[in-house]
């Protein structure tokens, strides 16, 4: 541990493969912050049990998650990339603060009203109690930052507003953290309805683009993007949300401000915009892809870091664990 660094604790779950909205809203942000900070990084398997799995995919689809990591530049030999199901404080945390949390604010959580919608067959305890794992994950490492995409800050302000309450009757027990979202690329919209979130699970395979798409795909699927009938490319969230989005994730791979966007294709149409997205895009995923590969056939490597992260995780997690059993006057283990 670098005592000089502050903590940075962010984790998605392992479910399918990434979206391009992951990686522009979480995961480049990530990277960008990883050597300044002292971070975790969880597989969140635990969280994503609140919708059924078919248990084999869903192993594939959490080592996968943790190849993407540590491919897109994560290092797990100098921040901690772990599973959050191999480190039992977190639902041990998450327990006591389940006792800390009122129905009513649990209730008022807009992703706990979409997927109960859209899973009613199966609202469960878990998707009701989703946030309280999450604080706990975050709280447990004393986290000072957690960099999300915005359809997480709810979550984050519970998350806050737990911490205080338990402090406020314990002392000083839990860091208040601070969500980071980063300027552009905290809500990346689907390419095929750009009034909803690029999502995973969106039902139309043209409204996300995977990180593990091939390139022809990916740009297959920039050239069928919904825009508008006019020609301009112009930055305009209310009138042209379409374009707005396709400027705004042009503009996350290539650093290029929204005027420089519009001055580059000026006069031009959206074939050849959208084209130019496409590519940037590919360009962004290719050497993610190869060194994905190269990683997924390497499992003594993998192997190797899940389990010394694992035990980093737990070290860390439990200290804070203890000092909350102790607040709290659950007894101490006899040793
Ligand atoms: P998850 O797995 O849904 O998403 C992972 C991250 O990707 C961001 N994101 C997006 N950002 C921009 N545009 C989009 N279209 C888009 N879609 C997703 C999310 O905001 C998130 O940052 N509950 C969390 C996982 C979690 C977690 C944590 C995160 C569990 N414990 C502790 C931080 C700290 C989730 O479901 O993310």
């Amino acid at each position: 541990m670098d005592k000089e660094k502050k903590i940075l604790y962010s984790g998605m779950q392992a479910t399918n493969t990434l979206t391009l909205g992951n990686y522009l809203g979480a995961l480049k942000n990530w990277v960008k912050m990883h050597e300044e900070y002292e971070c975790f990084f969880g597989v969140m398997d635990l969280h994503s049990l609140t919708v059924r799995q078919e248990p084999a995919e869903f192993r594939k689809n959490a080592r996968s998650l943790y190849a993407l990591y540590v491919a897109a530049g994560l290092d797990p030999e100098q921040n901690c990339v772990y599973y959050q199901s191999h480190v039992p404080t977190h639902a041990q945390l998450a327990w006591i603060l389940n006792c800390f949390t009122y129905m009513g604010e649990l209730s008022r959580m807009t992703q706990f009203k979409d997927k109960s919608q859209k899973h009613a067959d199966n609202v469960n305890a878990g998707l009701f109690t989703y946030p309280v794992l999450m604080a706990a994950d975050i709280l447990l490492y004393q986290a000072d930052v957690v960099p999300v995409g915005a359809d997480q800050k709810q979550h984050l302000e519970i998350c806050r507003d737990i911490a205080e309450r338990f402090n406020a009757i314990y002392g000083d027990v839990f860091t208040i953290p601070e969500p980071y979202m980063g300027n552009t690329g905290a809500r990346i919209m689907s390419l095929q309805d750009p009034d909803k979130k690029m999502s995973k699970s969106d039902e139309n395979p043209n409204a996300a683009v995977m990180l593990l798409d091939d390139r022809d795909t990916i740009i297959r699927k920039f050239k069928r993007a919904v825009t508008d009938s006019d020609t301009a490319v112009r930055y305009d969230e209310e009138a042209k949300p379409g374009v707005s989005n396709l400027m705004t994730i042009y503009s996350c791979v290539t650093g290029k401000t929204m005027a420089d966007i519009e001055s580059e294709f000026a006069g031009k149409g959206y074939g050849d915009f959208k084209m130019a997205v496409g590519e940037a895009v590919a360009d962004e995923m290719a050497p993610i892809q190869s060194r994905y590969k190269e990683l997924m056939d390497d499992k003594t490597y993998i192997d190797g870091r899940i389990k010394e992260n694992d035990e980093k995780a737990y070290y860390f997690s439990n200290k804070t664990l203890r000092k909350v059993h102790k607040k709290v006057g659950l007894t101490e283990l006899i040793k």
